[in-house]
């Protein structure tokens, strides 16, 4: 098969849908693969690096686009690519096309096979192209909070893991899934008291044994969530029902009481997030202040680690791209549920109608 990769040219985006270790597994499996010169560039990956593992790099996106039966991507295609889509061609990428109407119509006119990282599910329900991003994201929201709540950032001054004689820092993690655990270890890590609060008392569990009592767990409650974030130092925003608004969970009155300097980093803010006052950011202008306290509420937080988001990204995709090479696209849907359950688009239809709301 042939499969093209071209450079990413949404705004900000540094992650390439595939590093040269992919394409040395494709191409040693007697797949082409042809690279557009520049896309690794962003996450540390330069055309010789992809040459050396057997890829062809080409000058332009139109010739990455119009040789490749299977296009692999990071971001959705922007209006300037909708033009290379056509019906012999598969796309595997992330799409999110409930928000994006324009890009479904394009599809659906097009007739392309649109196959959506995110939807990919295990039979356990887990959604195993989404996690790496959670990983990062949780485990960069501590990094951030610790750096937001120095001094000269304007924050209360606090060294999260403090020193003998000195008190640790509190963090609290609401939301104990993937990307609160992994805001759980960093803090662990620093030596800062960390709280987990969640909904679901079997993941307070699983999070009490996996942290060894290293961490207190609370169950979610209004009342709870008020006295933990009084006394917090950081908040991490980690909630997440799935396809639904993420709840409003702190609210203005608590910030309010909170102690001057304090942190919040709302990693939920893709879903709306969970902290009242919520508004998303970028990286060139992440935080604002509310009340005396500061948010960290940005959009796209792997956005902020190119190198390791490209890297956890492609290990967890690298599979599904092998299968849709080797087998072809329909027998590898119907070989794997977990990859059928990705399959958005196909031959003008919708065939995930939750696309539709
Ligand atoms: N900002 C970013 O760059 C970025 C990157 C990756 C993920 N995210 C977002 O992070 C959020 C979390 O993702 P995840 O993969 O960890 O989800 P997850 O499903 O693994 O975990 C969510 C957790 O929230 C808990 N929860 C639900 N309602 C709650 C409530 N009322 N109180 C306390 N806990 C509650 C659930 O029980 C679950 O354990 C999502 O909104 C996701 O889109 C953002």
């Amino acid at each position: 098969m042939i499969i093209g990769v071209p450079a990413e040219i949404k705004d900000s985006e540094r992650r390439v849908g595939m590093t040269p270790t992919g394409v040395d597994e494709l191409v040693a499996r007697g797949h082409r693969v042809l690279i557009q010169s520049g896309a690794g560039a962003g996450s540390g990956f330069s055309d010789d690096d992809y040459r050396a593992a057997g890829a062809e790099i080409v000058a332009t996106a139109v010739e990455v686009w119009n040789a490749a039966e299977l296009l692999v991507k990071v971001k959705e295609p922007i209006a300037a690519e909708y033009g290379y889509l056509r019906a012999d061609l598969t796309l595997f990428t992330y799409l999110h096309l409930a928000a994006d109407p324009a890009l479904t119509q394009a599809l659906v006119d097009a007739g392309t096979t649109a196959i959506a990282y995110e939807t990919v599910q295990l039979p356990d329900r887990s959604l195993p192209l989404l996690a790496p991003m959670s990983e990062i994201a949780g485990r960069l929201s501590v990094q951030v909070g610790a750096e937001h709540l120095l001094g000269p950032a304007g924050g209360r001054g606090i060294l999260l893991g403090g020193v003998p004689g000195t008190p640790r820092g509190r963090v609290v993690v609401i939301g104990g899934g993937v990307a609160g655990t992994h805001a759980a270890q960093m803090a662990v890590g620093l030596g800062a008291h960390v709280t987990i609060v969640d909904v679901s008392i079997p993941r307070l569990r699983v999070l009490d044994e996996q942290f060894g009592g290293r961490v207190d767990t609370r169950v979610s409650s209004r009342r709870t969530i008020s006295d933990l974030v009084a006394d917090a130092d950081l908040v991490v925003g980690s909630v997440l029902i799935p396809g639904a608004a993420a709840p409003k969970l702190v609210t203005l009155d608590m910030v309010e009481r909170m102690r001057p300097g304090s942190v919040l980093v709302d990693i939920a803010v893709d879903q709306g997030g969970c902290f009242e006052g919520t508004h998303a950011t970028t990286h060139s202008a992440p935080t604002y202040r509310v009340h005396d306290a500061i948010y960290y509420a940005v959009a796209n937080m792997p956005g902020a680690v190119p190198l390791t988001s490209t890297l956890a990204l492609t290990n967890a995709t690298l599979r599904y791209t092998i299968a849709l090479a080797d087998l072809g696209v329909d027998e590898a849907l119907a070989a794997d549920p977990s990859l059928a359950a990705g399959l958005s688009i196909r031959g003008g239809e919708v065939i995930d109608t939750r696309i539709l709301g």
